[in-house]
């Protein structure tokens, strides 16, 4: 497969990241159950991974949002869909593709907190910590990645290229 930009994480490096993080997140909620979260869609491909390697019972759930626009972010956060079900006294897991200037996320975890779970931690996969606007604490990180515009495994440009299972820099955009 061609390569789209400059290849930055392999395949077998996030899947490798992905199962440390797993084995992290079931020792520390040994005995509880936890409520995954996906941020779509962006989340997808991460969440579908990182769940599948939990040793501790999961329910799922879906939070569609967006805040971004081609390649500039708006720090304008929509909610498109957002589940009616209960959350009140669970322990939830927020799993999100990447941080960027925290905006997005900062907002959903206000929007989660205000319906009062037991507990809400964050995971992300990718985190462009000099772009950071909002504080946000992320519990769980995948790898600390510089400023620049990456794209595949669950992350897109425009819709595209969310389907390659590596993660790479987009050239001239
Ligand atoms: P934030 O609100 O600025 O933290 O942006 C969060 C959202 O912007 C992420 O969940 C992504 O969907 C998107 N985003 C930020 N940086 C990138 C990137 O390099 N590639 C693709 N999407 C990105
Ligand atoms: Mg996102």
């Amino acid at each position: 497969m061609e390569i789209v930009g400059k290849l930055l994480l392999t395949s077998d490096s996030i899947y490798s990241r992905v199962m440390e993080l797993a084995e992290r997140i079931s020792s520390d909620y040994q005995g509880k159950e936890i409520l995954a979260i996906a941020v779509l869609k962006g989340a997808f491909m991460f969440y579908a991974d990182l769940i599948r390697a939990l040793k501790v019972p999961v329910t799922v759930d879906f939070i569609i949002a967006s805040s971004y626009h081609g390649t500039i972010s708006s720090g304008d956060v929509r909610v498109r869909y957002e589940s009616l079900e209960d959350i009140s006294g669970k322990d939830v897991l927020l799993i999100d593709d990447i941080i960027d200037t925290g905006i997005s996320l900062k907002y959903l975890r206000e929007l989660l907190l205000n319906k009062r779970p037991a507990s809400l931690k964050i995971c992300v996969l990718l985190d462009k910590k000099e772009r950071r606007i909002a504080n946000v604490p992320i519990d769980y990180l995948g790898f600390e990645i510089q400023n620049e515009f990456v794209v595949g495994y669950g992350l897109d440009w425009d819709g595209k290229y969310r389907n390659l299972p590596y993660i790479a820099v987009l050239k001239d955009i």
